[in-house]
């Protein structure tokens, strides 16, 4: 057994795993060894990709339909894995994609994306934390956005979730290093994901590139045990840097520029 498939299987979980990068971490593991329980809410899909990982990887699959945001959603992923020996989880889904004015928009949607980025985080990250740590090793990894580095309007509550999901993981990092169990953030800009294709969301690529879903997912895991935090990509990269030194207010402007400008709503 290599180390990586010592460190993080003989199990991972991905939670939002029938397409985008979700589903390019279950390749990206399956092609490292270790066996993928898929999980999100379309079970053709799932058992479609499930078996396609399995005939191109020879590793075993198992699939778990849930809806995150519902009550018992992330519990579903707890007790279709409790025989198991995970080693990894990745906490995938999470964009909804879409805009507009907070308080025009209705509450329901914005707790629903605290209930998919922050409640389902919080409660697998706490469940896996505990196995992790008992076994001495393993891996957490939350999705995050290029979105979370400064509160944006049309996305307020998007952005503010994709924060929440940076520091949970930079915080847990730090407690789990320790224990011999790594936490890790990602970072993504715009990646070609069936999600991101049907939001209406415009991206000028000759301005921008798409990232591709595989090319993410392979380099957080080539990057996790050794960061909290990964940005995707050498030109979100450049952005981020140069971000982090401007003052938070302007790149909150220019964040929300961004979102109108992405989004076709009006510039402010
Ligand atoms: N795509 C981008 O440009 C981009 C940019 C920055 C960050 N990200 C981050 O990358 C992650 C993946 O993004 P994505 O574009 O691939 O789209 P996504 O909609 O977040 O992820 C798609 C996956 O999540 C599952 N999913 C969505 N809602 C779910 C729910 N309520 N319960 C269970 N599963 C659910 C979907 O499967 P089912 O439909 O089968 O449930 C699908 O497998 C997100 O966390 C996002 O914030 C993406």
């Amino acid at each position: 057994m290599d180390n990586f498939s010592h460190r993080y299987g003989p199990w991972a979980v991905v939670a939002g795993a029938s397409n985008g990068i979700g589903l390019g971490f279950a390749r990206q593991f399956a092609a490292r060894g270790v066996n993928v329980v898929l999980a999100s809410r379309n079970e053709a899909a799932l058992r479609t990709e499930a078996e396609a990982i399995e005939s191109e990887h020879g590793v075993a699959t198992r699939v778990c339909v849930t809806d995150l945001t519902a009550a018992d959603g992330p519990a579903t992923i707890i007790d279709a894995t409790a025989d198991l020996d995970v080693g990894a989880v990745v906490y995938n889904a999470g964009a909804v994609h879409g805009a507009g004015l907070f308080h025009e928009g209705p509450l329901d949607e914005a707790l629903f994306l605290v209930d998919l980025n922050c409640r389902g985080p919080v409660v697998l990250a706490h469940h896996f934390a505990r196995r992790f740590v008992a076994r001495g090793r393993g891996g957490i990894v939350l999705m995050s956005s290029m979105a979370a580095l400064a509160g944006s309007a049309y996305v307020a509550t998007y952005s503010a979730s994709k924060a929440f999901d940076i520091n949970l993981a930079e915080g847990l990092a730090i407690e789990l290093r320790p224990r011999g169990v790594d936490a890790m953030a990602v970072v993504a800009g715009a990646t070609r994901t069936p999600a991101l294709l049907a939001s209406g969301a415009t991206v000028d690529e000759s301005v921008y590139s798409l990232m591709e879903p595989d090319d993410v997912a392979r380099g957080a895991l080539d990057a996790l045990g050794t960061t909290s935090l990964w940005v995707a990509g050498p030109g979100n990269q450049l952005a981020y840097d140069a971000m982090r030194t401007l003052p938070r207010s302007d790149v909150s402007l220019f964040m929300s520029q961004g979102s109108a400008s992405l989004y076709d709503l009006p510039l402010l």
